[in-house]
């Protein structure tokens, strides 16, 4: 299919004899956002881990512009066009905002110009000379972003973002994210705030125990007995 920019086949992850993921499988076209919500411990991370390269299945396949790229390692799939933001955002805390994005736009190799427009569209033009550190939780999520970005990627993976932001932050972020789909990069977002995954997503993806248990518009994941079973904690079958 010409608009499928990621798939995954039947992934499975397992942690000794843990099943973390088990026969995960799913598809994001360019310039589509995604959420992948689900309970702490369902396999959220873990999914975005196995896709980033920070982790590699033990089955099944992660395909990337048709090619499965499972066995690659994590800088090969930035290359490629994947990159991440962190559940804590991932900063180096003692570099300044301008010199944080520097070094991830080597990557791709980008030009001051094109550095100083993420830091624009990120809202940290301001803040640029300032320490990583030193920054509200708000702006190093934000950073955190504009990193990813400055490896100029396809698909972006996005652990919590909102978690922390006020409702103005989180308005902020929302039309950011949407801004970027628009422009054509494939998200998926890993998020527990649905009022804020209901304003940026038109599908998700309802994990619970590492197995697929919904994929659909998120208004209609709450009629799911699976679905809600697995957030109030009760066996499925009652
Ligand atoms: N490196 C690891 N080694 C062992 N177990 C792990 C590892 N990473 C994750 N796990 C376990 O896998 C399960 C899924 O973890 P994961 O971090 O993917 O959940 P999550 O859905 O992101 O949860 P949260 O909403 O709390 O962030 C958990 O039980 C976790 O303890
Ligand atoms: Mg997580």
């Amino acid at each position: 299919m010409s608009s499928e920019l990621l798939r995954l086949v039947g992934v499975r992850k397992q942690f000794g004899a843990h099943v973390v993921l088990n026969d995960v499988a799913f598809q994001v076209a360019p310039g589509e956002i995604v959420g992948l919500v689900g309970p702490n411990g369902s396999g959220k991370t873990t999914t975005i881990n196995v896709i980033s390269g920070l982790l590699q299945a033990d089955a099944g396949q992660v395909v990337f512009l048709g090619r499965d790229i499972n066995r690659l390692p994590m800088f090969q799939r930035a290359r490629l066009g994947i990159n991440r933001t962190f559940q804590v955002p991932k900063v180096f805390r003692d570099m300044t905002v301008l010199e944080n994005v520097e070094v991830a736009a080597r990557t791709a190799q980008l030009g001051e110009d094109q550095v100083q427009e993420i830091l624009r569209e990120t809202e940290l033009q301001q803040v640029a000379g300032r320490v990583a550190g030193s920054l509200t939780v708000n702006q190093q999520k934000l950073l955190d972003l504009a990193r990813a970005l400055a490896t100029r990627p396809r698909l972006l993976l996005v652990d919590e973002i909102g978690a922390g932001l006020n409702p103005a932050e989180l308005g902020v972020m929302a039309e950011l994210l949407l801004k970027l789909a628009g422009r054509g990069i494939a998200l998926i977002v890993v998020e527990h705030l649905l009022d804020f995954l209901n304003r940026i997503t038109e599908r998700v993806i309802v994990l619970g125990a590492g197995r697929m248990l919904f994929e659909g518009p998120l208004q209609a994941a709450s009629r799911e007995p699976e679905v809600v079973a697995a957030f109030i904690g009760a066996p499925a079958e009652s």
